[in-house]
């Protein structure tokens, strides 16, 4: 074996596998990655699966959390079926126990004066906690970075809202590419090109709003626009992606409550974003984020039935297509495009020009995962020095000049 040889180039193929040991494994251990909402964790201990690994969360006596291997390292019982207790997990079958740091405190079966629980060491990880949801860092201790304080979850005030996790069962990149591609809005999602509604307006296949692919501190942005009345004015709408996997919808409340073109004049004032972990190479749970600072009281009661997954579209008796009906809820036309369109390891592709979004997207995860590969910090995590820092992401939906010019000059059509 030749230990000079250069490593292989990678690929968009290697995005799929998030396991120990592979390329993007490693890179995804590199983040603090969400494992489960607050809410979810109550005072019994929670199975979960991050990025192929077997674990289980849960808070001792004295509320702080611990993420441990699933199975007991005796013989295997499932600790998800522990009892919680002050001081950590009791294993049921016979009783070892473990603090959140995997000592093993207690053995109750072995003869008094018996020393071997301290030679046992069960595999922990990291967990922290923000905004409502929990966090977990896999990867190796010496690399442990300061937990971004992402925006919504960290910044006071307004209203918050955390949906239940969803659980999918693709790969997760399937799901964050989706979001670098703009194009798609103007077929997949268009239901009625004529309702008067914004979003039928602006994102409409009779005519597709150019977009830009803008590379950004946290990532990456796509940024569709269309001429507004005024003159050097643009309808803007912007998509955002922070590594390794969240990403920020400019657009939701205009999307979600239907809102005529005009309403785009006043600007989001809701922030929603999506943090994707990937449960393993074929599934993936989501978890989503809305902080509101406008001034509607209501808007979360809005906002929660105006999501409701249900196609609008009829299903007519000799459809036996399993995805089927779908058309009618943006939730549903994404998981059947992207749980049909197969796993980026082996799908066959023919990229276009408006795939330019996707094309950034993987330039920049395949620096990021190259990064890791020769030691370096990839984008996104946080060095020391810059400690536990405030992370925004900016998906302006509004009007405004385009691109941005302090003259208010503005290009508005320029591909
Ligand atoms: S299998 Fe867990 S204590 Fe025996
Ligand atoms: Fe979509």
């Amino acid at each position: 074996m030749n230990d000079n040889r250069e490593p292989e180039m990678l690929t968009a193929r290697d995005l799929a596998q998030v396991g120990r040991g592979t390329p993007a494994g490693e890179w995804f251990r590199r983040y603090w990655m969400v494992a489960a909402r607050s809410d979810d964790l109550r005072d019994i201990p929670m199975r979960v699966r991050v990025l192929g690994e077997d674990l289980v969360l849960f808070r001792d006596g004295a509320g702080r959390l611990g993420l441990l291997g699933l199975h007991c390292p005796h013989r295997g019982t499932s600790l998800e079926y522990g009892d919680v207790g002050p001081s950590g997990l009791r294993c049921p079958y016979h009783g070892w126990l473990f603090d959140i740091s995997g000592a093993c405190l207690e053995q109750p079966a072995e003869p008094p004066g018996s020393v071997f629980h301290e030679k046992v060491r069960h595999l922990s990880y990291p967990v922290r906690e923000l905004g409502g949801l929990i966090f977990a860092y896999l990867g190796p201790p010496d690399h442990e970075p300061p937990l971004p304080q992402y925006a919504p979850l960290a910044e006071p005030g307004g209203q918050r809202r955390i949906e239940a996790a969803r659980h999918y069962d693709y790969n997760w990149y399937n799901f964050i590419e989706n979001g670098a591609d703009p194009a798609h809005f103007s077929t997949l999602h268009l239901s009625d090109p004529d309702d008067g509604t914004w979003r039928s307006w602006f994102f409409n296949a009779r005519d597709v709003p150019p977009f830009d692919a803008v590379e950004t501190d946290y990532g990456m942005k796509v940024v569709s626009r269309k001429p507004a009345a005024e003159k050097g004015l643009s309808y803007v709408d912007e998509k955002s992606y922070a590594l390794p996997s969240v990403m920020q919808i400019g657009d939701t409340e205009f999307t979600h409550f239907k809102e005529p073109r005009e309403a785009l004049a006043r600007g989001s004032s809701n922030a929603h974003w999506m943090f994707v972990t990937p449960d393993d190479d074929d599934h993936f749970t989501l978890y989503t984020v809305d902080h509101y600072t406008g001034p509607d009281p209501d808007f979360m009661t809005r906002l929660a039935p105006s999501r409701r997954p249900v196609a609008t579209a009829e299903k007519p008796e000799h459809d036996h297509r399993p995805l089927s009906p779908y058309r009618g809820s943006v939730r549903l036309e994404d998981i059947m495009t992207q749980s049909t369109q197969g796993n980026v390891a082996c799908r066959q592709e023919r990229l276009a020009a408006s795939d330019k979004g996707i094309i950034l997207q993987r330039r920049l995860i395949l620096n990021a995962v190259d990064r890791v590969r020769q030691g370096l910090r990839p984008q996104g995590v946080p060095s020391p020095e810059e400690g536990a820092r405030l992370v925004r992401m900016d998906s302006f939906t509004g009007i405004r000049a385009y691109p941005p010019k302090p003259d208010g000059e503005t290009d508005v059509r320029s591909d």
